[in-house]
């Protein structure tokens, strides 16, 4: 059941502690600062030497971020929509591996790219939650992300657990030692999420933005996945127009749109570009457009915002999971606020089993 919670969705944001610990068990040793997945998938990644990733949708995101984990190791690493892929398939060579990102382990253009990626040889790894799935049974190697069953269509924890092990594959990719910074930011992750569930101000933010025309979301680097799964979130179940856009876009067209009435969401976690989304906010700004800064304090972004979401500091590469919460918390209440049907969206289904 829902345990008191009114939708799943809240239910399974409120996981996202315990998800995530799960998902580190046993796999990170703050003592010696290793991260160990087990021989098999330190084998696969630490041999790669390119990677690809394949996914849909949320876990799109989640692999947008893994792309960019994986090329700060010095791995080539690229995300690809799983249909995309399978349209036009890019060039590999015999070490490239392939890395299926699936929730569900069950999506139809996600499975098809993985197995045109077997057809010609290739390598491949599940990144997954379902023990069993087709895409964990097929795929040469698989990793599960243990975040425990998921019932609304939209997928919350499943994506917090993603970049979680996703961050752990980036690690073991360095040989598996990680810094001993790293490793107790990882292990500090769940309860620094519990830290914005108990003290998030979202509901108020969505209160005062439930009547924009729409929704715009930026930020740069690990900001730019958090963006655009901001904006897929706010879409789902909400019904309204929204849009995520790597921050440096916005004024190649998007800037266009922006009024007094479409609220523009800044993720600003970490140094990396920070600065520069902070230029890009001041341009909104001056369009009279309001500003949902959405940053762990490490710029003076606070200043030009009309509300802040605020996130406690961490290691650059976990600080936008913690966003993530921020903005998966506005668009329930945006749309618990007009009343849609939260768990089940309109047109949308938990698994995607068609091409
Ligand atoms: C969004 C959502 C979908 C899924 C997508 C892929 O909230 O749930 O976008 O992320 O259909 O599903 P999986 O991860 O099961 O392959």
């Amino acid at each position: 059941g829902k345990s008191g919670y009114d939708h799943y969705m809240l239910k399974e944001i409120h996981e996202q502690p315990r998800a995530l610990r799960q998902c580190l068990q046993e796999r990170v040793d703050e003592l010696s600062g290793t991260v160990d997945l087990g021989d098999d998938i330190a084998d696969a990644v630490q041999n790669a030497e390119s990677i690809q990733l394949v996914a849909c949708g949320t876990s799109y995101h989640a692999a947008l971020y893994a792309a960019e984990l994986f090329r700060s190791q010095g791995v080539p690493a690229q995300a690809f929509v799983a249909s995309e892929y399978v349209t036009s398939p890019p060039p590999h060579d015999d070490d490239t591996l392939v890395v299926g990102v699936t929730q569900s382990g069950e999506t139809a253009d996600t499975l098809s790219a993985l197995r045109d990626a077997q057809r010609r040889g290739v390598d491949t790894l599940a990144v997954t939650n379902v023990v069993g799935s087709t895409a964990a049974r097929e795929c040469d190697g698989v990793l599960y992300i243990r975040s425990g069953p998921e019932i609304g269509v939209a997928a919350t924890k499943t994506f917090s657990a993603q970049v979680l092990a996703v961050n752990m594959v980036a690690a073991v990719m360095g040989n598996g030692s990680a810094s001993h910074e790293f490793v107790s930011a990882l292990r500090d992750l769940p309860g620094q999420v519990q830290t914005v569930l108990d003290e998030t101000n979202a509901r108020e933010v969505a209160e005062r933005f439930v009547d924009s025309d729409a929704y715009f979301f930026i930020g740069r680097g690990y900001d730019y996945p958090v963006a655009m799964e901001g904006a897929l979130k706010m879409k789902e179940i909400s019904y309204k127009h929204a849009e995520g856009f790597p921050a440096g876009e916005l004024k190649h067209g998007p800037l266009a749109l922006v009024t007094a009435n479409t609220p523009v969401f800044a993720v600003v976690t970490g140094e990396t570009g920070s600065e520069k989304t902070v230029g890009n906010v001041k341009e909104v700004e001056a369009r009279d457009a309001p500003v949902v800064a959405v940053t762990d304090g490490r710029t003076d972004v606070e200043r030009y915002a009309d509300e802040v979401l605020e996130v406690p500091e961490t290691d650059p590469r976990l600080a936008p999971v913690l966003a993530n919460v921020q903005l998966q918390l506005v668009s329930y209440h945006v749309a618990k606020q007009l009343g849609r049907n939260i768990d089940k969206p309109r047109n949308l289904a938990k698994s995607v089993t068609v091409e």
